[in-house]
């Protein structure tokens, strides 16, 4: 009997080893913002396919698209005590938990997907990770790319400052974004992105800002008819891990998911490469009439830039900080 008990307890051993760590099977949840077709999406699949394969199918998570676990704000809140595993969200909804990382969504910074690539993959991109576990308690781990936050709504084309005259704009609860409207004379109302579309059908709003492939996984060709090509805000929407779920992993599982999350990063800048200007021509397919702003949108930056940088100095930890991102991509500090 013990020579029995002896080689099922060594098969067992053995069984542990070859699986993943003996780790107990988890199914996590993951929160998304945004509806599918966009790049929110195709992070989550990404990173849940990565997981699953570093985990040898241990592992796996399931989207909630859609706003279905709450607001992108509540999102954060519910990861940082650990009611919720992960969440994917605009970084402009996370920017109020954790100002430092408003670097990245003060108007005109990023101007291209190389530039948010740089940041985010490096030290700056490590620092604001860091920062975000200490203040808001989640761990970015990995990015979606999404583009230029484009202007849409359903009054009339607007092509300059002046043309914005009248209409109301919703934007994120984000100081910034708020405070780049008001620059441009413009008293934004802020709404939650669950909200949104809600608001935009009912004419609660006239417009918000969202890039393409944001407005066609939302659906917003359904309630607005004028796009603007504003560059003022390109958007970044990472994958966050509530601290508390990461802590209570083993370092093997920890190390599958920052993995997992690098892959998924990959995959969501090929993505918008692949996606976005096939989408621009769907919506124009559907109805949507595009403007460029005048004067390659002089005048939209030089108010923004001017009024709303110095605004935001303190709260992103000084203007030094604005000066690295700058002298990382290579333009000229403030
Ligand atoms: C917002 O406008 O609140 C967000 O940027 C939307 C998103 O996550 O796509």
């Amino acid at each position: 009997i013990i020579t029995r008990f002896n080689k099922i307890a060594a098969l067992a051993a053995t069984t542990a080893l070859l699986s993943f760590g003996a780790a107990q099977a988890k199914e996590f949840k993951i929160a998304v913002g945004d509806g599918g077709g966009g790049t929110q999406e195709a992070l989550g699949k990404a990173f849940i396919s990565a997981l699953e394969e570093k985990t040898n199918g241990e592992h796996t998570a399931s989207l909630f698209l859609n706003g279905q676990l709450g607001s992108e704000q509540d999102t954060v809140n519910d990861a940082a005590i650990g009611t919720l595993d992960f969440s994917i969200l605009a970084i402009n909804n996370i920017t109020p938990f954790s100002p430092s990382v408003g670097t990245l969504t003060l108007p005109y910074v990023i101007l291209s997907l190389e530039d948010a690539e740089k940041v985010t993959q490096g030290p700056i991109g490590q620092e604001l990770v860091e920062n975000t576990v200490r203040d808001a308690g989640v761990r970015i781990i990995g990015w979606a790319y999404s583009g230029f936050r484009v202007l849409t709504n359903s009054a009339k084309p607007v092509e300059t400052v002046e043309d914005l005259d009248g209409l109301v704009i919703r934007v994120p609860k984000n100081e910034i974004m708020i405070a780049t409207y008001k620059s441009w004379g413009v008293n934004p109302t802020p709404m939650a992105w669950s909200e949104t579309f809600a608001g935009l059908q009912q004419k609660v709003v006239d417009g918000q800002d969202n890039p393409y492939i944001t407005v066609y996984a939302m659906k917003f060709d359904e309630v607005q008819k004028y796009v603007t090509n504003l560059r003022y805000l390109f958007s970044i929407e990472p994958l966050i891990v509530s601290e508390a779920v990461f802590q209570d992993m083993s370092e093997e599982e920890q190390q599958a998911v920052l993995a997992a999350g690098q892959e998924a990063t990959e995959f969501s800048a090929q993505f918008l490469r692949d996606k976005e200007a096939e989408i621009k021509e769907e919506l124009v397919s559907r109805g949507m009439e595009i403007t460029d702003p005048a004067n390659d949108e002089a005048e939209f930056i030089s108010l923004a830039t001017e009024a709303v940088w110095p605004q935001f100095y303190d709260s992103i930890g000084g203007v030094e900080k604005l000066n690295e991102v700058l002298t990382e991509l290579g333009r000229d500090p403030v």
